[in-house]
């Protein structure tokens, strides 16, 4: 199976300033350009909205992923709106306030897992030991907005990282089968290796951040998305970037 994860598209209202870039256009623009590759699934990895979550996005961006044939998974970032996302998106959650849902897929089981208060809460952790006991013969692959570890990217890893990481990283101590975490939020390209479990970041499409600067810098604005490559024996994946985006 293959995914096609767009992240951080920051969609912002009609109208709206997003800091001189088109964020819609630019959505459009990694969709049209998804027609020439051959995959599966969108994967949509958090921070749908720009800054403050409204109905009318969320229509807007579900309206143009319906208009292409692939499924897609839709997990929320720190800027979205869990409540609001599962109900456009009718997506499952747990006691209707936090996106969590799983799917096993051959060899591997899929959680799809809810950082939107940048915090990964007791409930979903315990979710997933609970799933992790059932499909003991899984391998499990988590899709999360916020990287649950320290990547190198400066900025980002000081001002706005997982802030519970230790509880994420106690908890899921005993299960032995995760094999891959997948986010983004950190609008860079990162692929990091830890207690063998390797960490993927996605870029955004909105633009790029200069990972080795402690204070903001962009430093692109080129369209980035990832490909996920799930395989029998092996996941794959990598990052590509459309030539620019606008400013
Ligand atoms: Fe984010």
């Amino acid at each position: 199976m293959k995914i096609f994860q767009i992240s951080d598209i920051h969609i912002g209202n009609i109208n709206q300033k997003t800091h001189g870039v088109d964020t819609r256009k630019n959505f459009l623009k990694v969709l049209e350009y998804s027609k020439d590759i051959k995959f599966d699934r969108y994967l949509i990895s958090g921070d749908l909205a720009f800054r403050e979550p409204s109905k009318n996005i969320y229509k807007w961006i579900k309206t143009r992923l319906d208009r292409f044939e692939h499924r897609y998974h839709i997990i929320p970032g720190n800027h979205d709106d869990s409540k609001l996302l599962s109900e456009v998106f009718n997506v499952e959650t747990i006691n209707s306030k936090e996106i969590f849902y799983h799917e096993v897929y051959k060899y591997y089981l899929l959680i799809f897992l809810d950082t939107s208060n940048s915090r990964i809460s007791s409930k979903q952790l315990k979710r997933i030991k609970e799933l992790a006991n059932i499909y003991t013969d899984k391998k499990i692959v988590l899709f999360m907005h916020h990287p649950p570890v320290k990547t190198g990217c400066k900025y980002m890893d000081i001002k706005y990282q997982l802030l519970n990481q230790n509880d994420f990283w106690k908890e899921i101590k005993e299960i032995q089968n995760i094999s891959q975490i997948f986010s983004g939020h950190q609008h860079c390209d990162k692929e990091i290796s830890i207690n063998k479990i390797n960490v993927y970041v996605a870029p955004s499409t909105f633009f790029q951040i200069n990972c080795d600067l402690e204070y903001f810098e962009v430093a692109s604005y080129n369209i980035g998305y990832r490909i996920i490559n799930i395989a029998k024996n092996s996941i794959t994946s990598y990052v590509n970037y459309l030539s620019s985006g606008e400013k």
